[in-house]
């Protein structure tokens, strides 16, 4: 051999090593892309098997590397539902169609929120696989349905403040008639007394309005420190006053401080210890927990980090079966004959617009676990 032509040799060597590196190192970079999508991605190919999964898919829904769906995967909601489903968008995808979907899975435990996109994977025109990505958006489904409950709300405030004002309006003319006549027919004793009647029920009703114009106030509270110990201790005698339920209050030690509206503060705590007892039916033991709590991070999607003081109210009634769980803070949701529904939405609706957060745990043979968290000082 020459010696150029071995130069030429060492030179294309030395590039043919230079591009593997390269792609080696596009590959990895892919590789890592591919593992950090937050996502769910896989891609199937032409005989219908997982031939890509990304680190998400596989904690999802377990490796499923060769394998076909029906084969691979573990589902434990409604299997039959997303087994045809999936059957249904693959062929589509496959025929080559972009298919996208809303859909919910079970997983880890909790229900979660899904947008779907399949969509064939081309070479030229023809169909090679299909690829699909399952984007979680079950954060931004929660946050719409707090703004349209909030909205509820909202409406259902300015309707009892609009009726509250009509209201009282009303009131106002009946009291004037009242006083007028008490002047003229003062000589009439009887007259006079049942008029003094009508008076009387008319102020109390005026206190009546002004309650419900207090409830519907727009605008933030009134906050003042409040003495919680003592607050929760006067709510529960109050409440359970007349009933045979039981109540132990506990308070942590130095208990942090909590600003607050102190006459809605007492609403949420009536409204919750009353449902204690109500559900069961006046009997057992309700549980008052107050304790200092540190947030390390958000709870729930709703509160947090942070110090919060958190109140608990748990009773040991028959608890609230997982499908109806979801819909008691709802206005006008109520399971009971005389109620209105209006219990907890009202308790909600205050701890949030104090910048807490309200959690309800049940199960049916433990009761039911109300949690309060209050932003402390
Ligand atoms: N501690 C509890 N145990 C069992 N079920 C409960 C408990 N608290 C609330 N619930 C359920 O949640 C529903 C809604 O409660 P909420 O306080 O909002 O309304 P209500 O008590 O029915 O009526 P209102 O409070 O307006 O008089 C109740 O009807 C009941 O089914
Ligand atoms: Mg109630």
């Amino acid at each position: 051999m020459t010696a150029t032509r071995h130069d030429e040799l060492e030179t294309l060597r030395a590039r043919v090593e230079e591009l593997s590196d390269a792609l080696r190192r596009s590959e990895a970079r892919l590789a890592t892309i591919l593992e950090s999508l937050p996502f769910d991605l896989w891609v199937m190919d032409e005989e219908g098997r997982y031939v890509l999964q990304n680190e998400t898919s596989k904690r999802h829904w377990g490796e499923a590397i060769g394998m076909r769906p029906e084969t691979a995967l573990d589902i434990s909601l409604e299997k039959e539902r997303v087994a045809s489903r999936w059957e249904e968008n693959n062929r589509r995808a496959f025929a080559g169609e972009t298919v996208r979907g809303e859909v919910s899975y079970d997983l880890e435990g909790e229900t979660r929120h899904y947008v779907e996109i399949i969509t064939p994977v081309l070479d030229g025109s023809r169909v090679r696989g299909i690829l699909g990505v399952n984007i979680d958006v079950t954060d931004t489904k929660r946050l719409v349905t707090q703004i349209e409950r909030a909205q509820r709300i909202e409406s259902l405030s300015l309707f009892a403040a609009g009726i509250a004002h009509d209201f009282n309006n009303t009131l106002l003319a009946v009291m004037g008639a009242t006083s007028v006549l008490q002047r003229e027919l003062g000589a009439n004793e009887r007259a006079s007394a049942l008029l003094a009647e009508v008076d009387t029920a008319c102020l109390a009703a005026r206190g009546l309005t002004r309650q419900l114009q207090t409830f519907a106030r727009a605008g933030p509270p009134e906050r003042r420190i409040v003495a919680l110990p003592t607050l929760l201790a006067e709510t529960i005698r109050m409440m359970l006053r007349g009933t045979s339920t039981k109540s132990d209050l506990q308070v942590e030690q130095g208990l942090w401080s909590v600003e607050a509206d102190e006459a809605q503060l007492r609403q949420v705590f009536q409204n919750l210890v009353l449902n204690a007892s109500q559900a069961m039916q006046d009997a057992g033991e309700v549980r008052v927990r107050a304790t200092n709590t540190a947030l390390a991070s958000m709870r729930g999607g709703k509160v947090g980090p942070g110090r919060f003081v958190l109140v608990e109210v748990e009773d040991n009634g028959p608890g609230i079966p997982p499908e109806k769980l979801g819909r008691i803070f709802e206005p006008y949701f109520s399971t009971k004959e005389q109620g209105r529904g209006l219990g907890l939405a009202v308790v909600q609706s205050i701890v949030e617009r104090h910048g807490g957060a309200v959690f309800a745990t049940s199960s049916e043979d433990r009761g039911t676990r109300m949690e309060v968290y209050l932003p402390a000082q």
